[in-house]
């Protein structure tokens, strides 16, 4: 890194901060969830704070300079949050509970559920801006947050395996298994979600006592 160490030291601290209100938030709701409903609807969350060299490597890729005012312009994903939930109610009632709550500002929203993208990644994403409150001044810091069902992270995971594996250049019939293994995915998620439906219909009928 060639600005000053400490200025990027001070980015990274700023990130873990907000990384840790995001999860704290985020573990309220799902309590407070489970209180309410008996049910969790966050399986497991991931967070990631953006190794120095990958966003280095990120600026260069962009075509911009490796300075830290660079980094906090233009790399969105610095702090990241990964939410892992069973259904895709779930994935979408955890996003509706995050843009509801006030204090934080939605710049993004790409839902590659709804429209998935060309090689059957499906996600949401959101890029949160959130409030911490630092010794001199409160600033809005960017989180990434992405929110999948485990049938979508598992499939990122592989999908993102191979692309390694084969450094970027997978071959055709394996793209195509992969986009096709999306597609039975999410017709599992739909059968799922709906079967959780009808067990919790089920769950609110009065019991019949004999
Ligand atoms: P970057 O790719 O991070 O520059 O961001 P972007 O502006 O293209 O945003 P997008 O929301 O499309 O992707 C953000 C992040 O989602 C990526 O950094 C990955 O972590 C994840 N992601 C997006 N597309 C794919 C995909 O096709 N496969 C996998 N495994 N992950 C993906
Ligand atoms: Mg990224």
């Amino acid at each position: 890194m060639q600005t000053g160490e400490k200025d990027w030291e001070i980015c990274l601290m700023k990130r873990r901060f907000a990384l840790r209100e995001m999860e704290t938030r985020l573990h309220i709701l799902n309590e407070e969830f489970k209180v309410l409903h008996e049910h969790n609807p966050i399986d497991h969350m991931i967070s990631r704070i953006k190794s120095p060299h990958a966003i280095e490597e990120k600026l260069i890729r962009k075509g911009f300079p490796v300075t830290e005012s660079m980094a906090e312009e233009h790399i969105r994903d610095i702090a990241g949050l990964r939410i892992i939930c069973s259904f895709t109610d779930d994935v979408y009632h955890i996003s509706r509970l995050i843009e509801e709550q006030t204090d934080l500002r939605l710049t993004q929203k790409k839902d590659y559920i709804e429209k998935p993208k060309p090689n059957g990644y499906q996600s949401l994403h959101l890029i949160v801006e959130v409030p911490v409150n630092l010794t001199t001044a409160a600033e809005f810091i960017q989180v990434e947050v992405q929110i999948r069902t485990m049938a979508m992270d598992v499939w990122a995971s592989l999908e993102h395996k191979m692309y390694y594996k084969f450094r970027h250049d997978v071959p055709k019939y394996l793209q195509e298994n992969l986009r096709e293994s999306a597609v039975t995915l999410y017709e599992l998620d739909e059968k799922m979600n709906t079967l959780k439906k009808e067990i919790n219909m089920f769950h609110t009928l009065p019991s019949i006592r004999i």
